[in-house]
């Protein structure tokens, strides 16, 4: 995600702000920019590109002698990756700037209210209104003016705030994203992760929800979420930065497993109304055209095309519109039927990958709608969609990936809701409880995670020797086998296979025998009876089996060897808890056989796949 830096202390500021910018190009951004306080006025510097061309800048433009700044990379998520949304952003007067990690979800109401007052607003981005609302809100007092603005947000953010009136002061807050301090001989250090303060000390201070903090070059005074002065006890750290950028997980895999409820919680809200509808903002179709809909493919390769395969399995359902999936390096060599009743809809986290592009061409060719779900702002696929959903994932480094998937399945499910509710399909009470249980989702994947992070951690061991295994499911738990073999073989190098379970018997089940590990997904409830049936089949051959079931199905799998069980939640979304342990079971094995899990990739991924 973004990067926040700050600094405050007896030296010039700009080369702290620069090295710290420079240990976060880690997280993958496409901007960066940095404010100081010069003569009484704040002074913004900022471009889109990497910290180097902020430094080119820098460089041709002056050489500040402030001892007071703070610094941002971004990772789009409101608007394209350019200047003007590149932060720090300035309130309309110049008053304040500010620099933001996380995202306001209810930013469009009060951007409305702002214009409606007389702001005029610059950029694309969340983080303006912050910004004007400060200056709005503005009182002569910093600390209570940021308080009564951040009291006026809802979603998650981590602020670092400059005021032309305090031209010795920084003011921090944070809620939901973090922000840490540290301070030693230099000055006072600010940054939204700790990697970034390694370099000048150890000793860090964490900002918690709520609290905001006041910091001169004299030091840093702490209030609580009430206002109230209150002192805070550093934490000394004994790591390093690489292993500081982990945030102390051995790879950027583990981090981005367990980030997941914060991926899918951050695609969910804001896409959640007051009324409890679900609702896009670059969706353009419109109510009849929704309804008019005869058809949908979905498009996309590798991972990307397995979320497809649970939003077939959920639009199907919900929508009750024929959904076909296709692998864009097929798709785009074939000479598809398509008219202005089909709904095409496009899967990439990168947004770049090249099978997937052409095969979005070609539908645009012959006119098909086309919708996009993307991580990557204004990628080119999601530059050439008709429409464009943004997963809010952040950037993921990992090669295997897992929090983005998970963010693309999260859209899926949202997308099928709103599907339902224009054709009629979803609405009152069903619509509301829909909606509830999609917001629990990030809470139920946060207590699996932790309940089966050891529990795969010990399965591992069972596959760390092997040279096959097979993954089998039914409905929803077959879209999750592809996912579950993908990972294993990716990174592992063992040979997996995912079958339909109902397909083995006819030949593959030949290959099954004592001994062969056979992982059984069937949280599905609908079909669990089927699969069953089909592990009968396999154990009767002698193999071994993993079965991953909801806690109801406990007795029923007397007979397996190993289990993994998960919380009973809506049927629908089993999947994308059961996916949970199969990506932790890929990780651990491909550690414990010394594979090379994060392979040499230092930024955000963004592949173009021929
Ligand atoms: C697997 C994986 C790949 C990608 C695929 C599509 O772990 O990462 O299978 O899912 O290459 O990439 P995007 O989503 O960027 O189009």
């Amino acid at each position: 995600m973004c990067g926040i830096v700050g600094y405050i202390g007896k030296n010039r500021a700009v080369p702290y702000l620069l090295e710290g910018l420079e240990k976060l190009e880690y997280r993958g951004y496409d901007s960066a920019g940095i404010a100081t306080v010069e003569n009484g006025a704040l002074r913004v510097l900022k471009t889109k590109g990497r910290v180097s061309s902020l430094e080119s800048l820098i460089a041709s433009e002056h050489r500040s002698p402030a001892n007071i700044g703070i610094g941002h990379t971004r990772w789009a998520t409101h608007g394209k990756p350019n200047n003007a949304n590149a932060h720090p952003h300035e309130s309309q007067s110049g008053l304040f700037c500010v620099v933001h990690n996380g995202v306001i979800e209810n930013y469009l109401t009060l951007k409305t209210d702002l214009q409606a007052e007389g702001f005029v607003f610059r950029s694309e981005t969340d983080t303006e209104v912050i910004a004007h609302l400060l200056e709005k809100n503005y009182d002569g007092d910093f600390v209570s003016t940021v308080r009564k603005t951040t009291a006026m947000l809802e979603g998650a953010y981590a602020l670092c705030i400059l005021c032309r009136e305090f031209p010795d002061q920084i003011v921090c807050t944070r809620w939901g994203s973090p922000l840490v301090l540290g301070q030693c001989d230099e000055g006072c250090f600010i940054a939204s992760d700790v990697s970034a303060l390694l370099s000048h000390t150890s000793d860090i201070f964490y900002l918690d929800g709520h609290e905001t903090v006041l910091v001169s070059a004299n030091g840093m005074t702490f209030f609580d979420k009430f206002g109230v002065p209150t002192k805070k006890q550093s934490r000394h750290l004994d790591l390093n930065v690489s292993a500081a950028q982990k945030e102390g997980y051995d790879h950027f895999m583990l981090k981005e497993i367990m980030e997941q409820p914060r991926a899918v919680g951050d695609t969910i809200r804001g896409r959640i109304t007051k009324e409890g509808k679900i609702a896009f903002e670059d969706f353009h179709l419109s109510d009849d055209e929704v309804r008019d809909l005869q058809r949908i493919t979905i498009i996309a390769c590798g991972s990307a095309y397995h979320a497809g395969a649970v939003g077939k399995y959920v639009i199907e359902k919900l929508a009750r519109l024929p959904v076909e999936i296709d692998i864009a390096s097929e798709y785009r060599y074939r000479d598809p039927v398509l008219d202005p009743h089909t709904l095409v809809i496009l899967i990439s986290q990168s947004g770049e990958t090249a099978d997937t592009l052409a095969a979005l061409r070609l539908a645009n060719e012959h006119g098909a709608k086309t919708l996009c779900i993307v991580n990557v702002v204004s990628s080119s696929i999601a530059n050439e969609g008709g429409s464009v959903i943004y997963t809010h994932a952040g950037p993921e480094i990992a090669v295997a990936t897992t929090k983005a998937y998970a963010a693309q399945v999260a859209v899926l499910y949202l997308l099928a809701g709103y599907l339902a509710e224009k054709r009629g399909l979803l609405v009152g009470e069903d619509l509301a409880s829909y909606v509830r249980d999609l917001l629990a989702l990030p809470e139920q994947i946060e207590k699996t995670l932790a309940s089966c992070k050891a529990q795969m951690e010990a399965f591992s061991q069972l596959f760390i020797p092997l040279e096959h295994a097979y993954f089998i499911g039914r409905n929803l738990d077959y879209a999750c086998a592809m996912e579950a073999s993908l990972k294993l073989k990716e990174i592992s190098y063992i040979h997996s296979e995912a079958y339909a379970a109902g397909e083995l018997k006819h030949g593959t089940i030949s290959l099954i025998e004592k001994g062969t590990l056979v992982v059984a997904l069937c949280a599905c409830s609908a079909v669990f009876p089927k699969t069953l049936s089909n592990i009968k089949e396999v154990k009767a051959r002698g193999a071994r089996v993993l079965a991953v079931a909801t806690e109801g199905e406990n007795t029923a799998l007397s007979e397996v060897d190993f289990k993994v069980l998960l919380p009973n939640v809506n049927p629908l979304f089993s999947v994308t808890l059961e996916v949970l342990p199969m990506q932790l079971l890929g990780y651990y094995t491909a550690k414990n056989r010394g594979c090379d899990i994060d392979k040499p990739r230092n930024l955000a991924k963004s592949v173009t796949v021929e």
